[in-house]
């Protein structure tokens, strides 16, 4: 139906415009192109393009036509030199030459280049084959700043060799074991004499009910080849670990269905230190990397010396997934408790989605741990002049440590003070 409608959307629509460009633009490729890279740029764009893809889009519609038009002109080597010496209008005479125009099917080569009919679309209540699941780890970085990482998979390719066939000269038979019914009754005897008739799948075709007699070089009559092919993942700012990306029939292919679904799923990267860690040293270098993350908050680990917990008056500088400097400090005099734990607003990761209606991104906070560390040794004089001053103090009250402990209060424990 769709089809049709679309034929006499071409007809009735000015489209000189756009049947006039160039066949090698129109497919982006060079004019010396091989038939490999023609039928590369023709499985990239004719998915893009298509009207399944583009719903109510009259542009992409059109040029899912054209790229069909355009591929079909240029694999053929006649037509290909046709064009090549007159152009368009040389292949316009060359097709009324031949009789009444018979337009091609652009859905028809579609699915000769994915299988099933040529369209996607859940209408057709074609089979669908199943999903495929990737994991791809993504540095802690890359979930803060957004960006864009490309990965290879192998998958099954319809075979361009045979065109899912399966056979090396086109030829495909009904199978005469089970007259291509891919089912075949089959007799088992239970007991000397007692049989049982029993229906199964036609071991000959395995089920299919046609066979090839000359198999396909290519894919050696599997119909399908794993070749690699690249994907381009956008990960958004702030979205979440396990977030899964869809891309639509991307699964496997198969001449007998329409491919199923790509999902791939985010996951963490374990952070690596050096220039592994991105392409830009001075970031892979950064403490963010070394953040951890907890659902909208990040979490780090400062650690600080005995004078400073104790006396105040450091600062440190964090530098951020982004590169910006997050500052921590304390004035002389201010304590901090090991084990305390400081929040920093608004340093934590970016809310995934928050700015969705206008509003300026929301980002969660960041959690510091301070950890205080200990002198291993001290010198002399140094022992000698903190002994004094403890000495000098401990008479003064300080620090309650029954108070603190938590202990039950006994009652006639001494109480013991301490700095
Ligand atoms: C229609 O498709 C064309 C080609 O892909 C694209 O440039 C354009 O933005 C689309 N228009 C709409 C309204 O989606
Ligand atoms: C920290 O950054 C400030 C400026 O933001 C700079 O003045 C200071 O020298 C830096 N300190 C360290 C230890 O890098
Ligand atoms: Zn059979
Ligand atoms: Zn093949």
């Amino acid at each position: 139906m769709l089809f049709f409608s679309f034929i006499l959307l071409l007809c009735t629509l000015p489209l000189l415009a756009l049947c006039a460009e160039d066949y090698y633009k129109l497919l982006g490729v060079e004019r010396d192109a091989s038939d490999r890279e023609l039928r590369k740029s023709y499985r990239k764009l004719s998915k893009q393009y298509h009207p399944d893809k583009n719903p109510d889009n009259e542009t992409a519609q059109e040029r899912f036509v054209a790229i069909a038009e355009a591929y079909e002109a240029l694999i053929e080597p006649e037509t290909r030199k046709i064009y090549d010496q007159y152009g368009h209008d040389g292949l316009t005479k060359h097709k009324q030459g031949r009789g009444p125009g018979h337009a091609h099917d652009p859905f028809d080569l579609f699915s000769r280049f994915f299988g099933g009919s040529g369209h996607f679309g859940h209408h057709s209540g074609e089979r669908r084959g199943p999903n495929m699941e990737v994991r791809l780890a993504v540095p802690l970085r890359e979930f803060y700043n957004g960006g864009e990482t490309t990965f290879t998979i192998e998958k099954d390719h319809v075979c361009e060799a045979c065109e899912g066939s399966g056979s090396e000269d086109g030829e495909v038979d009904v199978c005469d074991v089970c007259g291509g019914r891919g089912m075949r009754i089959q007799k088992h005897m239970l007991a000397p004499g007692i049989f049982q008739q029993v229906q199964g799948t036609c071991d000959a075709c395995g089920g299919k009910g046609k066979t090839v007699r000359h198999k396909c070089n290519v894919c050696g009559g599997a119909r399908v080849a794993k070749e690699p092919e690249s994907f381009t993942v956008h990960v958004e700012r702030g979205m979440p670990k396990g977030a899964r990306v869809s891309f639509e029939n991307e699964a496997d292919e198969n001449p007998d269905w329409i491919a199923g679904d790509l999902i791939v799923q985010l996951v963490e990267k374990e952070p690596v230190l050096g220039p592994d860690g991105a392409e830009d040293e001075h970031i892979a270098r950064t403490d963010g990397t070394f953040f951890r993350r907890k659902g909208k908050d990040l979490f780090w680990r400062e650690v600080l010396s005995l004078r400073e917990a104790w006396m105040g008056d450091w600062a440190r500088n964090i530098t951020h997934l982004d590169g910006h400097v997050v500052r921590l400090s304390r004035p002389r005099g201010a304590v901090i408790q090991p084990g305390s734990v400081e929040m920093v607003e608004g340093q934590g990761m970016p809310i995934w989605q928050s700015d969705a209606e206008g509003d300026p991104l929301a980002f969660g906070n960041l959690l510091v741990e301070y950890v205080v560390v200990l002198p291993d040794m001290m010198d002399e004089a140094m022992e000698g002049d903190f002994w004094a001053t403890w000495e000098k103090w401990r008479a003064k009250v300080g620090v309650d440590l029954f108070k603190d402990s938590g202990r039950p209060v006994i009652v006639e424990a001494s109480a013991h003070d301490e700095l």
